[in-house]
């Protein structure tokens, strides 16, 4: 199954001077658009920190060099039928060799924040024991080629690429995988933790265990929804372990998060809608969040939360609770929700959210009981999701208002579109051009209005690999040609390069 639906919509073209700060009138047409008086005043506060960010997995290749085990992505990918076009990471941007070109390229669009992601298996090739001091050796020199261009190094402890040996001891839903996880981070903060002074444990939580183990589409590739509360439980009581870990040995980190969010806007105005609305909210976006935060989780579920089902201990509440120093999230799209307890059956077919089938009997979890949607009033990408650039503020202001104003960083957005070079070696992806300015115009408003953002990091610095839809999808600053390894900078990375520098998106 695939994460995203390939809907070959797209925004009408926007002009030629993609360059000039100059907001085109195409945006008005766009639901949803924000003014162009209001991408003229938004700006940036001095020192905020421009970046984008990368997975291992999806940019590195080397798949098996330097001592690396196997991940469950690359057991995945190897299995015929299960990614668009058959392609694998094995090779990806070559990421492994080609780093100090890349970041010399990330330099020149005058970025200050590099967010990256630590591959298990090149530490662990089987996820415990000593580190491999290959692994350790490469991101070294990584994080410092990162500093050496200017960059703050972010890493991202855990995006997804799980050894094989710990799936095979039962995977994410066996608890055991939280100390030894634990142990993982310890180790990276040791031997990295004098350079990288801010960490978040996992990339999208809620997605990783919901896709891999609630309903298949990506590895394990299980469909079982105790499996994923399972997993969901075990990630929470590590994310946590972690936290001390990394502390322990490291005093200058700092630990957030790198959550997935959608903003979820009730269905109608009715008490459950609004209800079925606060539900997505809790167990899609702050389901790990309130955990650390207060020790305890939201109330995702019709009723009480199923404990046993999840492998809930007494006890549990104290080892979950780990305050976070900065809450760091994505903002892609947005989801319209609407209460499914009474639904006689699923409506179906959506694809992200437990709104996804998970039970075979009833055709949908029997615990959060609402039905989510990705609305198609804005413009479509070519990735299929939604562009509602207003998303991003409504959401910065909800978790804002929610835990208290902390530090904010965005970890990701962006936009998939398939533009690549002309005639003239250019890549004048106008309409990613659009979306950021939108976007940003709206992230601005929110700054002006309280929400502490110190950062924001576009996905992708380059075009990769994109999960289970391969290389179908092109979501980078950077064009990648995939036969040669050539870069090409597009009209988008300059843009943002001028965004950078210049602390608003006109000049
Ligand atoms: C996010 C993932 C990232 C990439 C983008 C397009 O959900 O964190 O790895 O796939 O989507």
């Amino acid at each position: 199954m695939d994460r995203r639906k390939f809907v070959a919509g797209s925004l009408a073209a926007v002009g030629a001077t993609v360059l000039k700060g100059t907001s085109q009138a195409a945006s008005e047409q766009i639901p949803g658009a924000v003014s162009a008086s209001v991408v003229q005043q938004a700006r940036f506060p001095e020192g905020f920190l421009w970046g984008t960010a990368t997975a291992a997995y999806q940019v590195e290749g080397a798949w098996n060099e330097d001592g690396k085990g196997e991940s469950i992505w690359d057991k995945f990918t190897h299995t015929v039928g299960k990614v668009k076009g058959g392609v694998t990471g094995d090779v990806a941007c070559d990421e492994y060799h080609l780093y100090p070109r890349d970041m010399a390229l990330a330099k020149r669009l005058n970025l200050r924040s590099y967010r990256f992601s630590i591959s298990w298996p090149r530490i662990q090739p089987t996820g415990t024991g000593a580190p491999n001091m290959k692994g350790i050796d490469y991101y070294s020199r990584l994080v410092d080629t990162v500093l050496a261009n200017g960059m703050r190094p972010f890493c991202t402890i855990y995006h997804w690429d799980l050894p094989q040996g710990l799936e095979e001891h039962g995977g994410w839903p066996n608890r055991d995988l939280a100390n030894y996880y634990a142990d993982y981070a310890g180790i990276l903060a040791k031997h990295l933790g004098d350079r990288i002074t801010v960490w978040a444990p996992f990339n999208m939580p809620w997605s990783f265990t919901y896709m891999g183990y609630g309903v298949g589409g990506f590895p394990p590739g299980r469909s079982n929804f105790g499996d994923f509360l399972k997993a969901a439980h075990t990630v929470t009581l590590a994310q946590a372990q972690a936290l001390r870990s990394i502390k322990g040995v490291s005093a200058k980190a700092t630990v957030g998060s790198a959550y997935g969010m959608c903003p979820a806007y009730p269905k109608t105005d009715s008490a459950s809608d609004r209800a079925a609305a606060a539900r997505y909210h809790a167990m899609n976006n702050v389901f790990f969040l309130e955990a650390a935060m207060k020790g305890h989780y939201p109330n995702a579920f019709v009723g009480e939360p199923p404990y046993e089902l999840m492998g809930f201990k007494p006890g549990d509440e104290k080892i979950m609770y780990a305050p976070l120093d900065w809450v760091g999230f994505h903002y892609y799209t947005r989801r319209v929700v609407a209460d499914a307890s009474r639904a006689g059956a699923s409506e179906g077919g959506h694809f992200s959210g437990t709104e996804i089938e998970a039970d075979p009997a009833t055709g949908r979890d029997p615990y959060t009981r609402f039905s989510a949607v990705m609305p198609a009033e804005g413009p479509l990408t070519e990735s299929g999701l939604e562009v509602w650039p207003r998303g991003i503020y409504d959401l910065v202001m909800q978790i804002s208002r929610e835990y208290n104003n902390p530090i904010i960083e965005m970890t990701e957005s962006g936009c998939g579109y398939l533009d690549g070079p002309n005639e003239g070696g250019r890549v004048p992806d106008s309409r990613r051009i659009e979306f950021f300015r939108q976007e940003l115009a709206e992230l601005a408003r929110a700054i002006a209005d309280g929400a502490r953002v110190r950062s924001f990091h576009a996905w992708s610095l380059m075009d990769n690999f994109e999960w289970a839809n391969g290389q179908t999808e092109r979501y980078g600053l950077i064009y990648v040609d995939y036969r040669d390894q050539k870069r090409t900078i597009k009209d988008s990375g300059y843009w943002y390069g001028k965004v950078a520098a210049a602390n608003r998106l006109e000049w």
